[in-house]
């Protein structure tokens, strides 16, 4: 069975995809360095689940260490490398966009080499809506505009994209990246928006809100996301972009709503000003996903923030503990 490098492996949506790869019989290495940029207990949790599952074997290296990929690729024969690591947080990424450059474009880079030099010939990029600005047409197709991004994590995502195409069209590598819209499901980010929204309304704490609550997001489950990502394994198309993204698009406030009456609270919500770098919309026209990976998002918003808040009350003996960033 083929051989394949996930990088990010402890992060959420590394976690999944792992867990699916696995799942389908296909020997798998995680790479994550573990940084602690959220609690490191929730990367813990998800390792531990994974390294029960048969097939599985984790590395602790980081992506911008070249001389460490280089050992793991001399090491191992491998047929595939899915790159999920990489620092997300769109705010963040105006603090510190030397970090976003590193991991995300560098990262990118090294490993995209080490697939040169080792003949490894499929690469799958992990990149995200947030390419597409403020501008894009709703639903918005992978064709939109991406010359305006609003702050450094875009950017540094489309140079990794960009650079996907170079080893692409320079040296034949079968490049596919995947452009993620915001993703949740059980064992999320501590930093995105349902897991606090889930936390403060369960403890009776002030629901921070930016902006009036009207912006809208066209959230995607990580189970549909790690499917996607499995389809676009099994296709080789040179060199493609996929947005993969849900179908129900809902506003911050209504959202509230819907995870006020799965934790049965009522939240208090607290507006605060919209801050420059977030986007008033996301939606993701899947038409070409559809057509050519034969996806689309399978679990419904209300259902998949059912399993969300479920998974939160059975865990909340230690994850109400994690400090929300
Ligand atoms: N969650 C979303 O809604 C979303 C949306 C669009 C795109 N994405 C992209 O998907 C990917 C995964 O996001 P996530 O939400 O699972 O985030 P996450 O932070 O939970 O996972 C990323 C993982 O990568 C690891 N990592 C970071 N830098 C690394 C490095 N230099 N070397 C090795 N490991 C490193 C981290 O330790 C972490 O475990 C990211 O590239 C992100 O930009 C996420």
């Amino acid at each position: 069975m083929e051989q394949i490098l996930v990088t990010g492996a402890a992060g959420f949506i590394g976690a999944e995809i792992c867990s699916k790869l696995a799942g389908e019989g296909y020997r798998v290495i995680g790479l994550d360095n573990l940084n602690s940029l959220y609690d490191t207990r929730l990367k813990s949790y998800r390792l531990n689940l994974l390294q029960e599952l048969p097939g599985f074997r984790f590395i602790k290296a980081d992506i911008t260490d070249e001389d460490a990929l280089e050992s793991i690729f001399s090491n191992n024969q491998l047929d595939a490398v899915i790159n999920i690591a990489g620092v997300p947080g769109v705010r963040l990424s105006v603090e510190n966009p030397w970090l976003f450059v590193s991991s995300n474009t560098v990262g990118t880079l090294n490993l995209l080499d080490c697939c040169r030099r080792h003949d490894v010939k499929k690469f799958l990029q992990a990149s995200t809506s947030s390419v597409y600005g403020d501008n894009a047409p709703y639903p918005t197709p992978e064709s939109a505009d991406t010359t305006h991004p609003l702050q450094p994590y875009a950017v540094s995502k489309l140079a990794s994209e960009q650079m996907c195409y170079a080893y692409h069209s320079l040296h034949g590598i079968d490049a596919t990246v995947l452009r993620f819209f915001t993703v949740f499901g059980p064992c999320g980010r501590p930093d995105m928006a349902i897991f606090r929204f889930i936390k403060w309304i369960d403890e009776g704490q002030p629901v921070l809100v930016n902006g009036d609550g009207t912006q809208t997001r066209g959230f995607t489950y990580v189970e549909d996301i790690a499917n996607g990502t499995l389809a676009a394994l099994r296709h080789s198309f040179g060199y493609e972009i996929f947005n993969l993204g849900g179908h129900e698009s809902i506003s911050i406030n209504d959202l509230i709503t819907k995870i006020e009456k799965l934790v049965g609270k009522k939240a208090s919500i607290r507006y605060q000003p919209m801050m420059k770098a977030d986007m008033t919309a996301n939606l993701a026209d899947i038409t070409k996903a559809r057509a050519k990976l034969d996806w689309h998002p399978e679990v419904s918003l209300d259902e998949g923030l059912k399993r969300t808040v479920d998974w939160y009350m059975n865990e909340r003996f230690w994850v109400s503990d994690i400090r929300i960033s």
